[in-house]
């Protein structure tokens, strides 16, 4: 093997041993750089006549030919390799099933809500929100019941701070204190129209919200849900509010196959006041009579109370459970499977 060929021999051993491109490039240098074999016998051409450096220039070159041939199949052997095993490392398995994700749903009561809503706003209501931390003036007192009034006994709930220590600041008991809360702000706008005799545009609002009592057990939860209604104006009467609640009532339960009944009851705030039953004349429900709301006129205190004269406004109020309403929609029959978080029971609304 003459010494050329043996130099190519040489190369292609050192460069098989070079693991990685650097190494690679490193065994390069010692053939082709600047000082490499190659190089060096270039250099010695100098010295030879003419014809010789012919023939010697000749072979040298093949011989480089050569070795940067080997050279390039190297490192694209090398670049293979490192692409084959980036592709190993990051293999994705693409026939693995994918990750559930949990499909959510807004939850029974919500959904109650917002049909509520709804409802009663194609109807002219408007929606407002109010504070569960409440005064007392708001949750009782504004609302004709004063202290040592004995309704107040059913109304047992939480305190906390704030208020005064005769009337401390409570979890509000129900969403009426929305009425005098509402009516106020509503009066504070057409304050300068009313002292002018001119008309105030009526009262027609729902406030829906959570509430609570010192209560737990099938049908009763110390926080539950409630949604007040109020409407004034110098020209309503029981009749109109009987015809938005059975309107309301029906839209709610899908069903005309549906019957309301006004039994007189009490409330502090309102006088006269009345429960208002539904019946189902057919379905699951049907010959019984069920409790939905309490309503009445509002009491003429409670018209002062919202700077509104009495002799000129009238009003009816009524408060619903929209917790009681979700049962009876969906036929569940203990309360308490809304509150408990259980996805088993949730799910079945989404
Ligand atoms: N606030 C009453 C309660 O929680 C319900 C109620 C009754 C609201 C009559 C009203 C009403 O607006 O007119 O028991």
């Amino acid at each position: 093997m003459n010494e050329l060929d043996a130099l190519v021999d040489s190369a292609r051993a050192a460069f098989a041993q070079a693991a990685t491109p650097t190494d690679l490039e490193n065994a390069k240098a010692q053939y082709l750089g600047k000082s490499g074999r190659i190089t060096e016998l270039m250099k010695g051409m100098a010295a030879l006549p003419v014809e010789e450096k012919k023939t010697r220039g000749a072979a040298i070159n093949v011989a480089k030919q050569a070795i940067e041939a080997a050279l390039t199949e190297r490192r694209q052997a090398l670049a293979d390799a490192e692409l084959e095993a980036q592709l190993k490392a990051e293999a994705l398995d693409v026939s693995l099933p994918g990750r559930q994700r949990g499909q959510g749903g807004l939850h029974p009561v919500s959904l109650t809500l917002e049909r509520i809503e709804v409802i009663f706003g194609s109807q002219g209501f408007e929606v407002a929100e109010g504070p569960e931390i409440e005064s007392d003036w708001f949750n009782f007192t504004a609302l004709n019941t004063p202290e040592d009034h004995p309704a107040r006994s059913m109304h047992d709930t939480f305190y906390v701070e704030g208020g005064s220590a005769k009337a401390p600041n409570l979890l509000r008991t129900h969403t009426s204190p929305m009425q005098i809360r509402h009516a106020v702000q509503h009066v504070k706008r057409y304050r300068a129209a009313l002292d002018a005799g001119q008309p105030m545009p009526e009262i027609r609002v729902i406030a829906p919200g959570r509430t609570y009592r010192v209560d737990s057990d099938a049908t009763h939860s110390p926080m539950f849900h409630q949604c007040e209604g109020l409407w004034i104006g110098e020209n309503v009467s029981f009749k109109d509010l009987k015809v938005v609640f059975t309107d309301f009532c029906r839209t709610f339960f899908e069903s005309d196959d549906l019957v309301l009944r006004f039994r007189p009851s009490f409330f502090p705030f309102t006088e006269p006041s009345a429960e208002i039953d539904i019946q189902f004349q057919s379905g699951p429900l049907a010959g019984r009579w069920l409790e939905v709301a309490g309503s009445g006129q509002v009491h003429p205190n409670v018209v002062r109370n919202m700077g509104l004269d009495p002799e000129r406004f009238i009003g009816f109020a009524f408060g619903m459970g929209p917790d009681r309403l979700t049962m009876l929609r969906y036929g569940v029959n203990d309360l308490r499977l809304f509150f408990d978080g259980d996805v088993r029971f949730l799910s079945q609304f989404r």
